[in-house]
């Protein structure tokens, strides 16, 4: 896809780049990123939630400059968004994952490597200039997730993201009617079927072919044995739940700081603090687990309540517009994680589509908050939103 695609008028917004990456990626690919849960009730209300929050500017005041800037863990950013987990990012463009980090490198914010990933730790890090975390699944078994926090503390990760909304897989039905498991799977027969959305999407299969295939996980390495095959996604993430004693353990086992990424009550939020999580993030991974639960943005307040400015509190889901990235930090978010977000832009472009992904949204936050009339993020706060009046905590 040449720069001039990617470029205004053709790409204005981050919903512009969706069905540029539809037209790239077979049905079945495209659908994995795309889908969610069930009726997908919770994928439309992640961003549709953030329609029921109205601003309240502050006017008649102007800025020459405007700072971004803020840190997550300790860890400077230029803008509070970062690059959420997605995982298959090297069906999406063949350099994956790679391209995703060096983008989000390169525009000084972080980027969050998912355990179901083609490329190597070892090369995301180093395509990289900006903080990079680990998201960690246990698939694989205990063996498999001690080498890739070895790996992540000798590459200087940032930080673990550990996800605990898996104890099986959402149903994905889109994933069931394109046959991504018979796809990723060995048998050439069972893909038969399935094969025409793959045939009429040339420039992605030259790609995938010239990759070399279906990639294996890079990072799930049980010793002795190679790294993981990459199957299809539910039997994976069946494979890959965690729990709060596995949290202890991992916790010991890593020694920094924990992202605990699945926490939609407070309940939970207070159960991660009391585990020594250094920040949770909201979410409901993205619509793709348990269907009709919250949105994130409207679970929001009540995890920040709960957390009471004991740790950080990070979000993701639904996230298309930096106006969103805004209303979150009012209600108290640290930052936010953006997953689809970039990955339609990886999807069309690779690492120029994420750039210009990343430039949109950084663009959009900062004109945000000069129209609400602030000079930084850090002035943002609950007086700058109104939200419906049953939203409850905060
Ligand atoms: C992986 O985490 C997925 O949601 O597909």
């Amino acid at each position: 896809m040449s720069a001039r695609s990617i470029a205004s008028p053709h790409v204005v917004n981050i919903h512009d780049f969706r069905p540029l990456a539809r037209r790239r990626l077979p049905r079945a690919v495209f659908d994995y990123l795309d889908g969610g849960a069930d009726g997908e009730m919770t994928l439309r209300e992640n961003c549709r939630a953030f329609d029921d929050i109205t601003f309240r500017p502050r006017c008649a005041v102007a800025f020459t400059d405007c700072a971004l800037r803020t840190t997550v863990l300790g860890t400077e950013i230029s803008f509070p968004a970062m690059l959420a987990p997605v995982g298959y990012s090297r069906l999406m463009h063949p350099l994956g994952e790679v391209a995703a980090a060096a983008a989000a490198g390169k525009a000084g914010t972080g980027y969050i490597l998912s355990t179901i990933s083609g490329h190597s730790i070892e090369d995301v890090r180093a395509a990289s200039q900006g903080p990079v975390f680990y998201q960690l699944y246990l698939m694989g078994g205990r063996a498999a997730a001690e080498a890739a926090i070895d790996r992540a503390r000798k590459v200087a990760c940032t930080g673990l993201v550990v996800t605990i909304d898996t104890p099986v897989a959402g149903l994905r039905e889109r994933d069931f009617r394109n046959g991504i498991k018979e796809l990723m799977g060995t048998s050439p027969f069972a893909k038969i079927p399935f094969l025409p959305q793959v045939l009429s999407r040339p420039g992605w299969l030259i790609g995938f072919l010239r990759d070399g295939g279906v990639p294996k996980l890079a990072n799930v390495v049980v010793p002795g044995q190679g790294p993981m095959e990459m199957g299809d996604v539910a039997a994976a993430l069946a494979a890959s739940a965690v729990t709060w004693a596995d949290l202890r353990w991992i916790r010991e086992l890593w020694g920094g700081p924990i992202v605990v990424k699945g926490v939609l009550t407070a309940e939970d939020a207070k159960r991660a603090v009391d585990e020594g999580a250094a920040a949770v993030s909201v979410s409901n991974h993205g619509g793709r687990q348990l269907d009709s639960v919250r949105p994130s943005i409207r679970a929001l307040p009540e995890v920040v309540a709960a957390v009471n400015g004991q740790i950080e509190v990070w979000m993701d889901g639904g996230v298309r517009r930096g106006s969103d990235i805004v209303k979150a930090l009012c209600l108290g978010a640290r930052a936010v994680l953006c997953g689809r977000a970039y990955a339609y832009a990886l999807s069309a472009a690779g690492e120029a589509g994420v750039t210009r992904a990343i430039q949109i949204l950084r663009a959009d936050v900062e004109r945000t908050i000069r129209l609400l009339g602030c000079s930084s993020v850090a002035e943002l706060d609950r007086s700058y939103v109104e939200v419906p009046a049953d939203w409850g905590a905060n």
